[in-house]
């Protein structure tokens, strides 16, 4: 990403924070032998997760209950109380900036006022999994023999810019160039990125062997070079120019042109070291079976390392089965514990993608109602960033928002759960990395939806430690937990989110894109009813849900599946 070369994220999310301070006094008291047996026994299921969710849903609930005793007001004034007293809690706090639509989203009627039928969906169709559209991920017809090259042309390797989901389609595209050259791949080396500050490597992230194994009878793939080729590092290419390297690679660059200008070097050097590679293949006018290689290193070959995947089942288990504590405290027993856990029905849960950081908001030039100080801050940062020249900056605040260029806000991502018919019982899980503006800007979002957590709320600090400050780890968590879960939902734009809208496709599960054109127009009209709002915006979505949608030239394979690595039956 181009203008990710500097950043200040100066907020700080405060309750993960408080919380866990919680646990940690509260755990050794209550709970003195829970979790030994738990993971001596069984690894898979809970991985000795700590399940702090258990905690935090009681306490948001149990905080609740407190609330009416205090006050005796009615239930259906509460909400409207609760945020004028919020409101006037914090003078800085970004304030709602649709307050009507907001106080109807928190007033509305619910279609179901009970925790238990809320979250396993009876009310509607909102949590029916998506129906069989016809399209299945191609298999390869009978077990082909062994499509490897006789002889290798000699050795690829790729160095990847970016973050996470960047760097995975960078990945894929390297298998496709060594299948293209009949090449030998070395696992790509990642770049520490300015922003994200992770130098994770490759297996640190993914499984390394599971790839190589995968792949086997497509490509040969090495987790080093071979000794003889000890010079060609990052540091050998850092210093001069270096006839192994090739570093002008065109944006979508055709087969034709690895063959044409990397295949030589190969001949001559028996190595060639690609950088920058990011985006660096076409997604046009390819041989099937490139583009079906791609899909396989994508959608197949590409996992997570055990300890990522173990972390993501666990913070699964907490969203589907959040009250099996209750069980448990009671007795302890590992057979009543699993007897518990098997009986109860799991809840679903929606997975919320959010990237609302100082970056970003700053970029879109857009006002998100943080009033002068904001304001300011955000062109200063604009100046010192991209000394101002911001292409949106040209445009009103309301001219972005009529064309639906502006990310949406917490708020209004709420205000989008609500309309389409999700309540205050509804399971959300934040993927997210830092939000700007921090707790204040979250707030009218967990007021809508109080049943939220995230990694940090779900997770032990002992599973915690292990990723903790590692920007990528962190995402493959979020990545991992967001194709596990019923309903994924994006509100920015990114690598992130065409990752998984792609990998969701592949798998035929439900992916809800917001409607940017429509949202931005109805989120300027102050004199909107909720009832307007609310059909404006189910109409506006009806298609937006995972339905099919056949991949168009220059669009990515990696978003749009079909119909390269997807066929119809
Ligand atoms: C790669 O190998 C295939 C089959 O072994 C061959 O047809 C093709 O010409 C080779 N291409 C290159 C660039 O070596
Ligand atoms: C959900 O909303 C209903 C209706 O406004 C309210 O009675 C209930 O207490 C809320 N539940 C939670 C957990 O906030
Ligand atoms: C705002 O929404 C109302 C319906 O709630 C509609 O009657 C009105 O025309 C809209 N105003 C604008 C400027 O679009």
């Amino acid at each position: 990403m181009k203008f990710h070369y500097k950043s200040s994220y100066g907020y700080q999310t405060q309750r993960g924070g408080a919380l866990a301070g919680l646990f940690v006094l509260l755990f050794p008291v209550l709970l003195p032998s829970l979790f030994s047996p738990l993971s001596h026994a069984s690894p898979s299921m809970f991985s000795g997760s700590a399940c702090d969710a258990f905690w935090s849903f009681e306490l948001v609930y149990g905080s609740y209950k407190m609330f009416h005793e205090w006050n005796a007001p009615k239930p259906r004034h509460l909400p409207l109380l609760k945020s004028a007293l919020q409101l006037q809690k914090d003078p800085n706090a970004p304030k709602p900036r649709h307050l009507p639509l907001f106080k109807s989203a928190l007033q509305r009627e619910y279609v179901s006022q009970s925790l238990s039928s809320g979250a396993t969906g009876k009310q509607s169709d909102l949590w029916v999994p998506l129906a069989d559209q016809g399209w299945r991920p191609c298999v390869e017809s009978a077990k082909a023999p062994s499509a490897l090259p006789q002889k290798s042309q000699g050795y690829i390797q790729i160095f990847l810019d970016g973050g996470l989901n960047q760097q995975r389609m960078g990945i894929c595209d390297a298998v496709a160039v060594a299948k293209i050259l009949n090449a030998t791949l070395v696992i790509p080396h990642l770049e520490v990125n300015p922003v994200w500050q992770d130098s994770s490597s490759f297996m640190d992230i993914f499984d390394v062997d599971h790839f190589i194994n995968v792949l086997k009878d497509d490509i040969s793939i090495v987790k080093e070079l071979p000794d003889e080729y000890f010079w060609s590092t990052r540091e050998y290419y850092a210093t001069a120019i270096r006839a192994t390297r090739i570093k002008t690679a065109p944006v979508h660059a055709s087969a034709n042109w690895y063959l044409e200008n990397v295949l030589p070097v190969l001949q001559s050097y028996g190595i060639a070291a690609i950088s920058p590679f990011s985006h660096r293949l076409t997604f046009d006018n390819l041989p099937m079976d490139i583009q079906r290689l791609r899909c396989k290193a994508n959608f197949q070959a590409l996992i997570f390392v055990p300890h990522i995947r173990e972390l993501g089942d666990a913070l699964v288990s907490c969203l589907r089965y959040p009250s099996s504590k209750n069980r448990v405290l009671g007795n302890g027993h590992l057979m009543d514990y699993i007897d518990a856990y098997n009986k109860q029905e799991p809840w679903k849960f929606v997975v919320l993608h959010l990237r609302f950081d100082k970056d970003m908001a700053a970029h879109s030039a857009c006002d998100f109602g943080g009033g002068k100080a904001e304001k300011l801050a955000l062109a200063k940062y604009r100046q010192m960033i991209w000394q101002g020249r911001v292409l949106n900056s040209q445009f009103t605040d309301e001219e972005l928002r009529s064309q639906g260029r502006c990310p949406l806000t917490p708020e209004e991502i709420g205000l989008l759960l609500a309309a389409l018919g999700f309540d205050n019982s509804t399971r959300l899980y934040l993927a997210s990395h830092k939000v700007y503006g921090g707790e204040a800007r979250i707030s009218a979002l967990r007021r809508l939806f109080p049943l939220m957590e995230d990694k940090k709320s779900l997770a032990s600090s002992e599973e915690r430690a292990r990723i903790k400050g590692k920007a990528s780890l962190l995402a493959a968590l979020d990545y991992y937990v967001s194709m596990h879960s019923d309903i994924f939902i994006s509100a920015s734009p990114g690598n992130m989110h065409n990752a998984l809208v792609g990998h969701r496709t592949y798998e035929n599960s439900k992916t809800i894109r917001p409607n940017m054109a429509l949202l931005g127009p109805l989120f300027l009209n102050k004199s909107m009813s909720w009832s307007d709002f609310q059909q404006a915006v189910v109409e506006g979505h009806e298609n937006r849900q995972g339905q099919i949608r056949l991949r168009k030239i220059k669009q990515s394979i990696y978003t749009y599946p079909a119909p390269d690595c997807m066929c119809h039956v």
